[in-house]
């Protein structure tokens, strides 16, 4: 972990974070998944049940939750001791790209960690059943460092059925049993296009809970930046089902 001890915002960080119950980071070991997908139908669908629910994006270096939400990054939230984040469709949406714009941020670790404390520093979520948090890919400390200011997260983990992630899926979740409790982690596929089993079979093998299986959308792609027709989409369908175990649990 990088953090200076002495930062004043980290006591800030505690306070703003103290009335959220359940943080669910969206994480996966390889890019393009459908983390940030998933983390926005996720947020959308848990708060059309009824949750509060907040949605904060931490790619820091590609930022993208606000291309699918359709979030204009040319109104600044409002400010009032703190950043008040605006609604999507019912979910408080905060991004790390409010902070950097459309704009390439080559950033190196510790600025990595700069901007994600500084957003968690400033945000307001307020009460809060549930705060999903699309990160960047990878099962390097850079994912886990961005977490490391969460006191306790429940980290679902995006799975594809390829033979060639599987070693990658695997690793990932081992590496998150060695820092979270193993009934806190979750699995669940992502783009199945048939009934294999294979990674509800891995979920098994390391004893972490498997939550079930979003479809292939091929209409997916169309419906990006517009709230009410992802609302509509077979793909927020499939979702609704997980945030449905999600919320049981
Ligand atoms: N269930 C699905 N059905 C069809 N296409 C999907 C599905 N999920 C994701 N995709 C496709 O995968 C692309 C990548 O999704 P997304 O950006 O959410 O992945 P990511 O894991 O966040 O990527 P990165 O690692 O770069 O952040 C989407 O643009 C979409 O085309
Ligand atoms: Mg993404």
């Amino acid at each position: 972990m990088m953090i200076a001890q002495g930062d004043p915002r980290l006591a800030v960080i505690g306070r703003r974070l103290a009335r959220v119950a359940r943080v669910v980071p969206v994480m996966s070991s390889k890019g393009g998944v459908g983390k940030t997908l998933l983390s926005c139908l996720l947020a959308l669908a848990l708060s059309g049940r009824g949750a509060r629910v907040g949605l904060l994006d931490l790619d820091v270096t590609n930022p993208t939750a606000h291309v699918v939400l359709g979030a204009d990054l040319s109104k600044f939230p409002e400010e009032d001791r703190g950043v008040v984040p605006p609604l999507m469709g019912g979910v408080k949406f905060m991004s790390v790209a409010y902070y950097s714009g459309e704009n390439p941020l080559p950033l190196r670790g510790w600025e990595i960690d700069n901007v994600v404390k500084e957003v968690l520093a400033v945000t307001i979520w307020g009460d809060l059943d549930f705060l999903v948090i699309d990160t960047p890919p990878g099962i390097g400390d850079e994912v886990l460092d961005v977490l490391s200011y969460f006191p306790k997260y429940e980290p679902l983990v995006v799975a594809t059925p390829s033979p060639l992630t599987m070693a990658s899926v695997k690793r990932l979740l081992k590496l998150l049993t060695e820092v979270v409790k193993g009934e806190s982690i979750r699995v669940v596929e992502n783009m199945a296009r048939n009934d294999s089993s294979v990674i509800a079979d891995l979920a098994k093998e390391l004893h972490v809970k498997f939550l079930g299986k979003v479809r292939f959308d091929e209409d997916i792609d169309k419906v990006v930046g517009d709230v009410d027709a992802l609302k509509r989409s077979r793909m927020y369908g499939d979702v609704s089902v997980i945030a449905e175990r999600l919320l049981k649990e």
